[in-house]
């Protein structure tokens, strides 16, 4: 059975990710979303709420799991059975950030496969770390991320203090 992972930060998931995920699902049997518990960043929300957010987003779908991971990106594959990595690409901003991972990850790992997903053109500018700057800011996102993530982030956003500035090369 062809599995493949999706591995990222997702602070918090937005309709971007969503497409990748909804592209390779026609692509692979299995795709298991691999929220990174250790991504280099310090994350908005809790790992678990980033799941949860999710799961919420994808419905129940076979072919769709979300799980939490520590570790090796490469691990977690293995652990999974899965012969491929997918990420989104979402232009020049993002290659040498996502070549650098996955010709590391194909040195630690040459059976595992990183394949990208262009993103949709519509869809190229979001990012998680724009998006909580606007959220943090009082902007509109709602049309950005999936039902109940806009909420969240309000509320975080409230409780929280704000996040800092993207930079031109915010990604994620
Ligand atoms: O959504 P992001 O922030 O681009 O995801 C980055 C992520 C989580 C895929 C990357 O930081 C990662 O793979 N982290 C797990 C630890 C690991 O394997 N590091 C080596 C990557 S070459």
């Amino acid at each position: 059975m062809a599995t493949a992972i999706y591995p990222g930060s997702f602070d918090p998931v937005h309709n971007g990710h969503l497409d990748i995920i909804q592209r390779a699902a026609r692509q692979f049997e299995i795709v298991v979303i691999g929220v990174a518990v250790a991504s280099g960043k310090v994350p908005f929300f809790t790992v678990d709420e980033r799941v949860e957010m999710l799961r919420n987003a994808i419905g129940g779908r076979a072919s769709l799991r979300v799980a939490s991971f520590g570790g090796l990106t490469v691990d977690f594959a293995r652990a999974e059975g899965a012969g491929a990595i997918v990420k989104g690409m979402r232009a020049a901003m993002d290659l040498e950030y996502e070549m650098t991972m996955a010709f590391m990850n194909r040195r630690l790992a040459p059976e595992i496969e990183t394949i990208f997903f262009p993103t949709h053109p519509e869809l190229s500018f979001i990012s998680s770390t724009l998006i909580r700057e606007v959220a943090s800011l009082g902007g509109a996102v709602d049309t950005l991320v999936p039902p109940g993530v806009a909420h969240r982030l309000t509320a975080r956003a409230r409780s929280a203090p704000p996040v800092p500035a993207a930079s031109p090369r915010a990604r994620a």
